[in-house]
């Protein structure tokens, strides 16, 4: 075990360390270029080339130009090509297609459209180079230099750790005057997520509950000198009477771990803290209410929800935000055997609430009811929690965004102007006391773990049930069912777990910061 658990360690350094050495044949230091250019026109009849595009044509003498006219249809949003030999420093130039120039925020999307088209384009242009073996990567800003940056981290990103042959790795940096500050930005937010990405996919045998906090104890020792981490015991858990995540985590074998992080980004300790919750399953069987074998190996992303609060922490602290922030992920797995949950049992909460287990693998509500009532003795400015919480939140808004349940208009105004930035969306979903009656009708407890009519409106049940357990004014839950992997509906990530929403969690907290 041990050695597993330094291998995870290792893995996540190498995946997040920008420049590697060791030897440098002439072919893996070559170098290669990703430049953008816009189409105008009925199907991109003109083009327009960015600032650096036209400066290296220019270096050129139009030569660019001139092939881009000639080496086939015209480079359309999405579509790119590969030349060879044009300058001495790049022995591969890749063109990316932008689309338009200037879309700006779509009124019906409900994102910045740029953003988006220049993180698709630059990812689609590094991982075409990355394709040809190229070792070193320039990259356009294209006017927004944070979300080309985006756009190469999160494009290059693939989990091959326990491969044999791996893909090549890829440095990157900005190419000519893109605005620095913006591309190191850029490059903490997808590495942020990609921090999420990791941990979702590596499977449960590897990120346990202990590796997990582990993991995110090395991640956040740089920052020592502003964030403390406890990872608390099953016996603190016990003292803590949290009965119902202790209920779902003694079906287990691995014992679980309440991970609790502080980043003091603001000396003044006048500033309440934004809470921030995840689900932490490390594996989701079910449990006793067993789920079908096939497809079961995706719940080992089933803590996507700490994995993404603690990755935006993280991020958080690299980026050093003037603020501060508690996160808090309870850990474990949910297993059948002989000391696990049975349907019908009951279970008693932190608050004292008791809670019929009518479906064990209705879980991820038992463990955040916990985490939620520890949340509100740290007197928060706000509660904002994540959890791959129901199959129905999927049913209901696919992978287009998280579902956002909140009690609070500028907890959900804030939620979504950051989503809005990033292209990782959030939709509101509704909190009616309709779905509330549901789940406080139990035969032998305050509330039961299922709804009344279990399929229907399976999201908003589960959404009604955490409420039970909140009193703050300013709370969100996160459903990130939907948007816990990814096909190819998001261009610029491959197929995989997906990291969502991190980088709307760090938008919105930078959001946060600015406003104290
Ligand atoms: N972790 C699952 C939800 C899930 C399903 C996440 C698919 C991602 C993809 C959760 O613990 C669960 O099993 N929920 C049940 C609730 C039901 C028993 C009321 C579900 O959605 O079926
Ligand atoms: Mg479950
Ligand atoms: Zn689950």
């Amino acid at each position: 075990m041990l050695s597993l658990r330094r291998g995870v360690l290792l893995a996540v350094q190498r995946q997040h360390c920008r420049y590697f050495s060791g030897s440098q044949n002439n072919w893996n230091a070559r170098k290669g270029l990703v430049l953008g250019v816009y189409n105008e026109g009925k199907e991109g009849s003109t083009f327009q080339l960015t600032e650096a595009t036209a400066a290296f044509d220019r270096a050129l003498s139009g030569k660019l130009t001139e092939l881009l006219k000639i080496s086939g249809p015209p480079l359309t949003k999405g579509k790119n090509r590969i030349f060879y030999g044009v300058h001495e420093d790049f022995p591969c130039v890749a063109v990316v297609g932008l689309g338009k120039n200037n879309e700006g925020v779509c009124g019906t999307e409900y994102w910045d459209t740029c953003k988006e088209n220049i993180r698709a384009a630059v990812s689609a242009g590094c991982r075409l180079l990355q394709d040809h073996e190229v070792s070193h990567v320039e990259v356009d800003g294209c006017g927004d230099a944070q979300s080309a940056a985006e756009g190469a981290v999160l494009g290059l990103f693939q989990y091959d750790d326990l491969k044999t042959k791996k893909k090549p790795r890829v440095t990157t940096q900005p190419h000519r005057s893109a605005d620095v500050a913006g591309w190191e930005k850029g490059i903490l937010y997808g590495e942020g997520q990609n921090l999420a990405r990791l941990l979702m996919e590596a499977p449960a045998n590897y990120i346990t509950p202990t590796v997990f906090a582990e993991t995110i104890e090395q991640k956040l020792s740089p920052y020592a000198d502003r964030v403390t981490v406890h990872k608390r015991p099953q016996g603190w858990i016990e003292e803590q009477n949290m009965g119902a995540f202790l209920s779902v985590s003694k079906g287990s074998e691995e014992p679980p771990v309440f991970l609790e992080l502080h980043y003091n980004g603001c000396p003044d300790h006048t500033h309440t803290p934004l809470l921030l919750v995840g689900k932490g399953i490390t594996f989701d069987s079910g449990g006793i209410s067993l789920k079908p074998s096939s497809g079961m190996d995706a719940m080992r992303a089933d803590m996507g929800g700490a994995a993404t609060v603690c990755a935006s922490i993280v991020t958080a602290a690299a980026l050093k935000l003037p603020i501060n922030i508690i996160g808090l992920a309870p850990l474990c797995e949910n297993m059948p055997s002989g000391k696990a949950n049975k349907p019908g049992d009951v279970v008693r909460a932190k608050n004292g609430k008791t809670i019929q287990v009518d479906n064990t693998d209705a879980e991820g509500r038992l463990i955040l009811a916990d985490a939620l009532c520890y949340a509100h003795s740290f007197n928060p400015r706000a509660i904002v929690n994540a959890a791959t919480l129901t199959g129905a939140m999927d049913v209901a808004l696919g992978s287009a965004a998280t579902g956002v349940f909140t009690n609070s208009d500028w907890l959900w105004n804030e939620l979504h102007k950051a989503s809005v930035m990033t292209g990782d969306r959030v939709w509101r979903m509704p909190l009616f006391q309709h779905y509330t009656r549901q789940v406080t009708d139990s035969q032998l407890a305050d509330l039961n773990n299922v709804g009344k009519y279990s399929r229907s409106g399976g999201a908003c049940t589960a959404a009604a049930f955490l409420r039970e357990f909140v009193t703050s004014p300013h709370w969100a839950h996160l459903d990130i069912a939907g948007v816990m992997s990814n096909k190819d509906e998001v261009p610029y990530l491959r197929k995989g777990m997906s990291g969502r929403p991190t980088r709307t969690l760090v938008e919105f907290a930078a959001r946060l910061a600015n406003q104290s």
